[in-house]
């Protein structure tokens, strides 16, 4: 049976210059690289310099992934961009893109779901190709996180970093099998009785201040886990695929030990997880198409693997996109 698949054409990513070492912010607040590296397994970040926005950071992102895919960049004919840290409250950072590239033509906005966004954003754009409502999408994961950060708080200011990946999604013709090249099938989710366990305290309508991350660390780890793990099961549910054929494991960036706990529990060996939070820590939406983007560069990602994407965030909300490259 004929059907649309959603086919990842090329990827690119973006981290700021400025790198911020463990023992820098022991310069800031009382913490040593020695804890942050046995909690996390993050060893430095990415702080976007003063004036260099998030739109900044996804159009170099984008730029990339459109030459990766080979295209015009006026054959895109939607864009979808994941933050938190929009430029500003309105209008969506996408529409800065947009312009950016110099398209007038389609749609833009961009998706909130925290750390879960791009995962959200493959999602929404598979279901627009599919439906035939798109050929082209562009979609991007971009966060000036470091915004949003109590420097004053060493249980968040720590884990956290900015940066930028996107892909460039295009309609093609498959078969209807697991062979298929493109997104294979996607669950997201949210429950919103955990909002108070990730936050930020702040917003337009309640303070009208941007307001900073807060967060019950131990709570988020433990729910992590579970619902990750349970996510990835119902994506192998749906295709009838097992754990051992995932060829690459793309976790959504937050801590090392989140992400070798859920492996261990899908029974994931270590050498297939792509782990890159040593080097930006927690970039929220941008984590997975950096993760994404590294492991395509260096070569483990090949055409036909099969990969597999999941995230968790602030919400909560989470999800998973298994898809063939
Ligand atoms: N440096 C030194 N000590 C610290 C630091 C720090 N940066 N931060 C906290 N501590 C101290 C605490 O004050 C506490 O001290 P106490 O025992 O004297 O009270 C001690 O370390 C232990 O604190 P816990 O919070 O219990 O430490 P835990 O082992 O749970 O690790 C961490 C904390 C790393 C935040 C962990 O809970 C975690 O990773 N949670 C997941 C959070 C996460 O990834 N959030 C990202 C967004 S959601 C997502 O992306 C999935």
């Amino acid at each position: 049976m004929s059907v649309i698949r959603s086919v990842v054409m090329g990827c690119g990513s973006y981290l700021p210059e400025r790198r911020v070492s463990n023992d820098d912010l022991a310069k800031v607040v009382e913490t040593t690289d020695e804890w942050i590296v046995e909690r996390t397994g993050i060893h430095e970040r990415h702080i976007a310099a003063e004036g260099e926005l998030t739109s900044h950071l996804a159009l170099k992102a984008a730029r990339a992934a459109i030459a990766d895919a080979g295209i015009d960049a006026q054959e895109i004919d939607m864009i979808i961009l994941a933050t938190t840290t929009a430029d500003n409250t309105f209008p969506a950072t996408a529409v800065t893109v947009q312009a950016e590239l110099g398209l007038h033509h389609g749609a833009a906005f961009d998706v909130q779901a925290v750390c879960s966004g791009f995962v959200y954003a493959l999602s929404i754009a598979d279901t627009f190709i599919r439906c035939g409502q798109a050929k082209t999408i562009l979609v991007i994961g971009a966060e000036t996180f470091s915004r949003l950060l109590d420097w004053t708080d060493r249980t968040t200011c720590v884990l956290f970093g900015d940066g930028a990946g996107a892909v460039v999604l295009r309609a093609a013709e498959g078969e209807g099998t697991t062979a298929d090249r493109g997104i294979l099938t996607s669950h997201l989710h949210s429950d919103g009785r955990y909002k108070e366990k990730l936050y930020v305290d702040g917003g337009p309508s309640s303070t009208g201040t941007v307001g900073h991350v807060r967060m019950e660390g131990r709570e988020v780890f433990r729910h992590a886990v579970i619902n990750i793990s349970d996510t990835i099961n119902e994506a192998l549910a749906a295709t009838g695929l097992k754990a051992a054929d995932i060829d690459w494991f793309v976790p959504h960036q937050a801590n090392k030990r989140i992400l070798d706990g859920t492996a261990k529990r899908i029974g994931l060996p270590p050498e297939k997880v792509v782990v890159t939070v040593g080097q930006h820590g927690n970039t929220s939406a941008a984590s997975v198409p950096l993760a994404l983007d590294t492991a395509v560069r260096d070569g483990r990602i090949k055409r036909g693997d099969l990969v597999l994407l999941e995230a968790m965030g602030g919400g909560f909300t989470w999800g998973s996109v298994l898809l063939r490259w």
